[in-house]
């Protein structure tokens, strides 16, 4: 059903330290109609993800800035209300960059981008957010590219819990790896090791990181998927492998951080074992997503990877819910249901 008015968040103050909800600013503004070329959607799932609070910064970074004062930018399914565009329908389910908001402008002169989603669904629409979406490939060209994990190696993955994390960890066992975890709770641990098979798992917050590492990783660290730098890196430089691999692929660690961060204190390790780190921003593999999207999907259906999924209900809810990417109070995916599904 259409809600009477377009609820958005913008962005009023660039945070310092942790995301407040002053930092947005509520609106509420008629929904508005497309122009020729254009389609109105009707937000359905927003996706919460790290990077929003870097877009939320003026640092440098690997796309422009949300201006003050702009709608939230945020990844989004929705379904198309109304079109003007010949090349999709009333009923598409689309997703784009459609932001903090109930309907978006998308095509024609919106400057916003949406792709179609497969008809009918081969999956519950939120997989497209989870494995099925950037999440899935992240996890899966980060690893295998960068990381070029073999049989029998030890891969550590960080934030493993977490939405990139999970997968990653289980595409390194897929391709025979010993798999080890760290994370920020017991029961995070407990789902790693008993449902998504790792062999190992370390809650970060309780336990000698560089004790649990030697003892979980005997043969040392082949490769390491690193999410979060900071102190967790540098107690794994001090396991790391001869020629190990490490993609860069996230520094949650750093994001809230006031004042410049030091680099790892034991970087010695990454010239004395001839490691190659590599970031990588998933964007840049944007023309092969289709070659993860079609491993995962037979992995997800030969049950070989699973997924949870933390659905928040409420666009009002963003502000607060984007927390629980820093306190670590969510498993998998963490998603705000903005609008009722036309399907699954
Ligand atoms: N390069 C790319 O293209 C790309 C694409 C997507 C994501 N990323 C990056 O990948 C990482 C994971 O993203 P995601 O979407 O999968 O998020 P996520 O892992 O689902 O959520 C973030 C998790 O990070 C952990 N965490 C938060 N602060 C931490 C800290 N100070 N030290 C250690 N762990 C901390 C928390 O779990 P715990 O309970 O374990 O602490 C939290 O659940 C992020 O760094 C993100 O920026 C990069």
């Amino acid at each position: 059903m259409k809600a009477a008015i377009n609820r958005q968040f913008r962005l009023a103050v660039r945070p310092v330290g942790n995301i407040k909800q002053s930092n947005f600013e509520y609106r509420e503004e008629p929904i508005p109609s497309p122009s020729d070329g254009e389609v109105l959607v009707r937000n359905v799932y927003l996706s919460l993800d790290p990077t929003n609070r870097i877009w939320m910064s003026d640092m440098p970074q690997y796309m422009p800035p949300v201006e003050i004062g702009q709608v939230m930018r945020g990844v989004v399914l929705g379904v198309v209300e109304e079109s003007k565009n010949p090349n999709f329908q009333t009923g598409d389910l689309v997703s784009g960059l459609l932001g903090w908001q109930d309907y978006a402008l998308a095509l024609g002169n919106s400057g916003l981008d949406i792709t179609r989603l497969p008809q009918p669904l081969p999956c519950p629409l939120t997989a497209f957010l989870g494995p099925l979406g950037a999440t899935g490939c992240t996890a899966y060209f980060g690893l295998l590219e960068i990381g070029q994990p073999k049989a029998g190696e030890t891969v550590v993955v960080s934030a493993a819990a977490g939405a990139v994390g999970s997968i990653a960890g289980q595409i390194a066992k897929i391709k025979g790896c010993r798999v080890v975890g760290i994370t920020g709770s017991d029961e995070k641990c407990r789902w790693l090791l008993e449902e998504l098979g790792f062999d190992a798992a370390i809650n970060y917050k309780t336990a000698d990181l560089e004790t649990a590492l030697a003892q979980s990783c005997p043969n040392g660290i082949d490769v390491y998927f690193d999410n979060v730098g900071g102190s967790i890196l540098d107690a794994v430089l001090t396991k790391i492998n001869l020629h190990a691999r490490i993609p860069l692929c996230g520094l949650i660690a750093t994001y809230n951080a006031t004042s410049p961060v030091p680099g790892p204190s034991n970087y010695s390790q990454i010239l004395m074992k001839r490691v190659r780190v590599e970031g990588f921003i998933i964007l840049d593999y944007l023309p092969r997503w289709s070659e993860a999207i079609n491993d995962i999907a037979q992995w997800l259906n030969q049950g070989k990877i699973k997924y949870a999924l933390e659905i928040v209900e409420g666009l009002e809810n963003a502000p607060s819910a984007i927390l629980k990417l820093f306190d670590g109070n969510k498993k998998g995916k963490l998603v705000v249901k903005v609008s009722e599904s036309p399907t699954i």
